[in-house]
């Protein structure tokens, strides 16, 4: 158990939309034997209509809000890959993934750099010191000075870089890569547009055939590029990958299948395997505990309408998982049958029979378990830390259109934000009249009045509001009455009457805190 455990290889792919995520993850299935051909599991015209036909308005808007995890093996790995959504209208669900993942992959886009969607998702990958891995995509295209998006990283992520290769050129100019390790130069060559896995080429420096292959001029370019690389970049040190503080960067190209494989045989070396755990009885090391536990990261709803039903996605982190077996559920108190284990395939669930520590399975859920619960079969009964609640950036008022579905309305939103799609919030001084709905992504907004309408027969009306700021007030003891804030900003309270400030802008939270000395703002919530 303990060796399939080691075997496990659990990250996510982060990126900001439309930087090669997606056709990343299809050539690692195609290394990995799991698809054929480029194209055939992921591809995005399929992925637009494959990935889950859950609800009918992902059908309906064409765009994936649910995520998937992608299992296959290679080098000996099993790998779980975590799909997160990819468009823009991203959802709290996205940074959930990321709280089950052991390491992340970040795409970057060599022509465009650091963007905002990116920025955010390594914010919360730095926050749990996970490993995170950089891939800078699309060299085949025209790209921007590999040293200065190196200085962007360090600067905007304030993470340090350690190139393992290096490119020579880029767009039609591009040659290939230099391994920095080896001291090999691994030659770019046409794989049908990545539709086949290429050979590789190497060649050692001074192989007298390598005028062949690469400029005189590229070939200077590049010795100047490694002296200088070699003075100035960080050195690799694996203690420091391993803590999150020094991100490995690859350069490649996904979409011409180019250097997707020395990444990936790089990648399994460098990443972990499941790492320990905190719990509320101290770190639970999965190379330690043979029983097994898992908590809860998403709840997926209205699986089949008829019967509202829910599926509760959990990461196991510790033993051995077999389908039909009792756990402790920790939160709900009671010995609880994990039926219907399954698996998502990017097109298809399937069911599973067993699965171990770092695998991501989803279980039937007959209502009742929340995000971060855990399930153990240990006599310790302990639970794994909570999952933050992450800021919403959109927030609107929110009113029923028949005044006399009031019950109805108040359960919907209610089991809705239990799942985590949206937060909830009230008025600070008023009672539950009010209720203001936040959500990280738009799209959000139309899931939940889809939602109301289909699942509860509530018609509600959504005002906009201004906010984009969310902030979670630390100090217990401040009075919240007292707070001095600027005009722009708004107090409210969440489920269990906590209170937390909105603002219009960046600036005014900047003016808040130095009007209230000693106050304490958090972006992310406690749970
Ligand atoms: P995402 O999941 O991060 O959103 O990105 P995705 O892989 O869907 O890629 C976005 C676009 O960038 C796609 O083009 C894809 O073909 C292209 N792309 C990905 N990797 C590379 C690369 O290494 N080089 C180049 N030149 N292009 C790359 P599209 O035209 O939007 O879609 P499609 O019609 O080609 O599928």
């Amino acid at each position: 158990m303990i060796e399939e455990i080691k075997k496990r290889r659990t990250f996510a792919i982060i990126s900001h939309p439309d930087a090669g995520k997606t056709t990343l993850t299809e050539k690692f299935l195609l290394y990995g034997g799991a698809i054929n051909q480029a194209g055939s599991v992921k591809g995005k015209a399929t992925a637009k209509h494959a990935v889950s036909d859950w609800m009918d308005i992902e059908k309906e808007r064409g765009i994936s809000v649910t995520s998937s995890v992608l299992q296959f093996q290679y080098g000996g790995c099993c790998i779980n890959i975590l799909d997160t959504p990819g468009h823009q209208d991203f959802s709290e669900d996205t940074y959930r993934t990321l709280m089950v993942a052991d390491s992340a992959v970040m795409v970057i886009d060599a022509s465009k750099g650091v963007e905002a969607q990116t920025r955010k998702l390594f914010k919360v990958c730095a926050m749990r010191h996970i490993p995170i891995f950089t891939f800078i995509n699309k060299m085949d295209r025209e790209a921007r000075d590999s040293f200065d998006l190196l200085d962007e990283i360090e600067k905007e992520l304030g993470i340090p870089t350690c190139p393992v290769n290096w490119p020579i050129g880029s767009g039609k100019r591009f040659a290939g890569v230099y391994d920095r390790e080896t001291k090999k130069i691994d030659l770019f060559e046409d794989t049908m547009k990545g539709t086949r896995v290429g050979t590789m080429k190497e060649m050692a420096l001074d192989d007298p055939e390598i005028g062949d292959y690469v400029s005189e001029e590229a070939m200077d370019t590049l010795q100047e590029e490694i002296e200088l690389l070699d003075g100035a970049s960080a050195a690799f040190d694996q203690d420091e990958v391993d803590a999150g503080q020094l991100s490995p960067v690859f350069f490649g190209s996904a979409l011409m299948n180019f250097g997707v494989e020395t990444f990936l045989n790089h990648f399994l070396a460098m990443t972990t395997s499941p790492l320990p755990r905190m719990t509320d009885q101290g770190l639970i090391d999965p190379m330690q505990e043979k029983d097994f536990s898992a908590f809860v990261f998403k709840i997926q709803a209205n699986m089949n309408k008829a019967h509202r039903d829910r599926i509760a996605f959990m990461r196991i982190c510790t033993g051995e998982f077999e389908a039909g077996m009792d756990a402790w559920h920790v939160q709900g108190g009671k010995k609880v049958r994990l039926a219907q284990p399954q698996q998502m395939m990017a097109s298809e669930r399937k069911m599973i029979d067993k699965a171990y520590g770092g695998d991501i399975i989803g279980i039937f859920d007959p209502g009742i378990f929340s995000i971060g619960d855990t399930l153990t079969t240990s006599d310790a009964k302990y639970a794994y830390e909570g999952i933050p609640t992450f800021a919403p950036e959109h927030f609107a008022r929110v009113r029923q259109v028949n005044t006399m579905k009031r019950k109805q309305f108040i359960k919907g939103i209610n089991q809705i934000a239990q799942e985590g799609a949206i937060q909830i919030f009230q008025e600070f001084n008023t009672g539950m009249e009010e209720i203001i709905v936040g959500v990280v992504g738009t799209l959000q907004f139309d899931v939940l009045q889809y939602r109301l309408k289909h699942e509860y027969n509530v018609d509600i009306i959504l005002e906009n509001l201004p906010y984009e700021y969310i902030r979670w007030i630390e100090n217990a003891e401040i009075d919240i009455n007292k707070i001095r804030g600027t005009s722009d900003m708004k107090k409210i309270k969440d489920l269990k009457g906590r209170p937390l400030l909105l603002f219009i802008n960046s600036w005014s939270i900047g003016m808040t805190l130095d009007r209230n000395e000693g106050l304490e703002l958090a972006e992310f919530g406690r749970s």
